[in-house]
């Protein structure tokens, strides 16, 4: 699906501007031109969202200007999707906003509007888990690194049809960890594990003369625990023995997710193609949540999607659509919509598209300074 037209009306600096769209698209121009308010006003007529996921509020009303702001869209099969927010000033100031949508020229209420817009998008045809808007997944390429991570993973696993224990059969590793709380869940038992060594760790300290335990362990560390038994106290060396079995345990745990991540990755790869990788987020392991959050790296770069330069973070977008596209042929490919178009790595960007078909619609922005006026190119 294509969008072929869009009218942009009081948004932002934009004053009235009428745009025709072909399959890829670059808006160029000069700095504060206006590129990225053109971006944003379309995102905003399909999905009620900022690329950044906020709404549309009062800093979005031309400055020095009380009338509403007006954004419609033709797609390439006819319908046209009309959003307007209009402002109510009082001395003024702004009061509130009044939402109002139209399809093919017929007003709707914003609730049904929004979901006959994901209709037409085809968007409601899949139950996605909470927190991931289908919508904004499929166009905004820079969606999952703001959205909700473990919606995120949920998604994923779900596409995957993975669960724990198809993952724990495959590493006898995993069955140590498992039965040291005697079943549960994987973040379940980390969670009492990291725990409980924290517990020990604590009781150890209050030992008195646990220090000179210690000093004594690391010069004995060759003499079995029933010879340093007598040399030290019972019960030091009763919390010592234990705290070392649980840091097995723990060490064992790492190596669990650690194979959990390389068999998952596997699975991702069939779906989302071999161009991302997944990782878990290693500051997490220390709560509760390790096996529920991961993210994503561009792959051949190994870069934090969290950290990473703005061009991976959207090819990894592209290919994480692209791919998911593929596996739900009856999905249509949606526009592609991203700023800073300029900053993407065009190796990269070819390897992407060659290995994944892109389909999709491209409408980005690009800074070029020698623009009086905004054009739109092929990107
Ligand atoms: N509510 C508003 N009313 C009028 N003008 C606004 C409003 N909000 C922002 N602007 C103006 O919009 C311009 C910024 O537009 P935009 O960010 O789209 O530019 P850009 O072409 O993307 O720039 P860059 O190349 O720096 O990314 C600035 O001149 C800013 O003052
Ligand atoms: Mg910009």
């Amino acid at each position: 699906m294509k969008i072929i037209k869009a009218k942009i009306t009081k948004y932002r600096n934009l004053e009235n501007l009428t745009i025709k769209l072909s399959k890829s698209n670059a808006i160029c121009g000069k700095n504060a031109i206006g590129k990225t308010n053109v971006l944003e006003a379309i995102y905003w007529c399909l999905t009620d969202k900022h690329l950044n996921l906020t709404s549309v509020g009062a800093e979005d009303y031309k400055i020095g200007d009380q009338d509403a702001i007006a954004v419609k869209v033709e797609l390439d099969n006819g319908t046209t999707i009309e959003r307007v927010n209009a402002p109510t000033y009082v001395k003024g100031k702004l009061q509130a906003t009044t939402q109002h949508l139209w399809i093919n020229g017929e007003e709707r209420p914003k609730k049904t509007g929004d979901v006959e817009i994901d209709n037409i998008l085809g968007t409601l045809k899949l139950d996605t888990p909470k927190g991931i808007d289908l919508k904004q997944f499929l166009i905004n390429p820079l969606y999952i690194t703001l959205c909700d991570k473990e919606a995120l993973y949920k998604l994923i696993t779900k596409e995957l049809d993975m669960s724990d224990v198809k993952i724990v059969k495959q590493d006898k590793r995993a069955e140590l960890f498992i039965n040291y709380v005697n079943g549960g869940d994987v973040a379940t038992s980390y969670k009492k594990l990291t725990d409980d060594i924290k517990k020990i760790n604590t009781e150890l300290k209050n030992l008195q003369s646990v220090r000179t335990f210690l000093d004594i362990w690391k010069v004995e560390k060759d003499k079995t625990w029933e010879q340093l038994s007598v040399i030290a106290d019972t019960n030091i060396v009763n919390a010592a023995q234990m705290l070392a079995e649980r840091e097995t345990i723990k060490i064992s745990a790492q190596k669990y997710f650690e194979a959990q991540r390389v068999l998952m990755n596997k699975e991702v790869h069939k779906v989302f193609g071999e161009d991302v990788d997944w990782k878990f987020i290693e500051e997490n392991q220390k709560d509760d949540s390790y096996s529920l959050v991961c993210y994503p790296l561009v792959k051949g770069k190994k870069t934090k999607l969290a950290n990473g330069s703005t061009s991976e973070k959207i090819l990894t977008g592209i290919s994480v659509i692209t791919n998911y596209l593929k596996h739900h042929k009856d999905l249509e490919a949606l526009p592609l919509i991203f700023d800073e178009g300029e900053t993407l790595d065009h190796e990269s960007l070819e390897k992407v598209v060659a290995n994944s078909q892109v389909k999709n619609q491209i409408i980005t922005s690009i800074v070029r300074d020698e623009y009086k006026e905004m054009e739109i190119i092929k990107l």
